[in-house]
């Protein structure tokens, strides 16, 4: 199963500058922590960059065509090789591939790997962001309500006395199943037509 992660504000915005347009929310953090830990994440080598190297306890795949991926990390005064947990390929399939189909694999970002799974991610993680930030770069647009239905929605409101962030939506949209786009047949009603028995169909009530 593949999902997406990520926030964006009432504009759409996802990115500023290449880095997030707001500071980072503890609490969608640790949300985001919570949800991906232990899971596969797969990000854009930008995103990766931004981030400053792979996410601790998550088995991290960086997609770059270029393959110009920073392997190693200082730690203290070491230089410490980080490929145990980092993996490089050069296309989403083949991250995609590489993941356990039994468990959610998550992608983190950034918009070309979203626009890649945008209609075809079986689960979108949005957290919107309940402001509006200016001079941002990178947008995305709504989830399109044809192919996804909300499974559920929990605000977390801003702390009195942590008030410099932002109330957030976490929104959960599941992929609507093909089988639940097609017409639905109730198999006790029929009609007589054209000298033949025939089902009727009804469309499925709308969502
Ligand atoms: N709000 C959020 O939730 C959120 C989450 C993540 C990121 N972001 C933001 O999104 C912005 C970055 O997004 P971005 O789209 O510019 O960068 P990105 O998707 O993080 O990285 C783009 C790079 O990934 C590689 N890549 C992407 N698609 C590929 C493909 N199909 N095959 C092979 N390589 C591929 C290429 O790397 P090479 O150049 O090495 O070939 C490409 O230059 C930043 O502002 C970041 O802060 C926001």
């Amino acid at each position: 199963m593949i999902a997406l992660v990520l926030a964006m504000d009432l504009n759409g915005a996802i990115g500023k500058n290449g880095a997030m347009p707001w500071p980072v929310i503890p609490y969608d953090l640790k949300y985001f922590k919570e949800l991906t830990l232990c899971h596969y994440i797969i990000m854009g080598r930008k995103t990766y960059d931004s981030i400053g190297g792979p996410l601790i306890d998550r088995l991290n795949i960086v997609v770059s065509k270029s393959g110009n991926v920073e392997m190693h990390r200082r730690v203290g005064k070491k230089l410490k090789d980080i490929g145990p947990i980092t993996m490089v390929v050069d296309s989403l399939d083949k991250a995609i591939a590489m993941c356990s189909p039994r468990s959610t694999s998550f992608i983190i970002g950034g918009k070309t790997l979203y626009d890649e799974y945008w209609t075809k991610a079986d689960q979108i993680f949005l957290t919107r962001v309940k402001e509006t930030y200016e001079d941002c770069d990178t947008f995305m647009p709504d989830v399109d309500e044809a192919l996804y239905r909300v499974k559920s929605i929990k605000t977390m409101y801003r702390r009195p006395w942590k008030f410099e962030y932002p109330d957030i939506d976490i929104i959960i949209y599941d992929r609507i199943p093909e089988v639940d786009k097609r017409p639905y047949v109730y198999p006790e009603h029929f009609i007589y037509l054209n000298g033949r028995v025939q089902p009727r169909t009804f469309q499925c009530p709308p969502r």
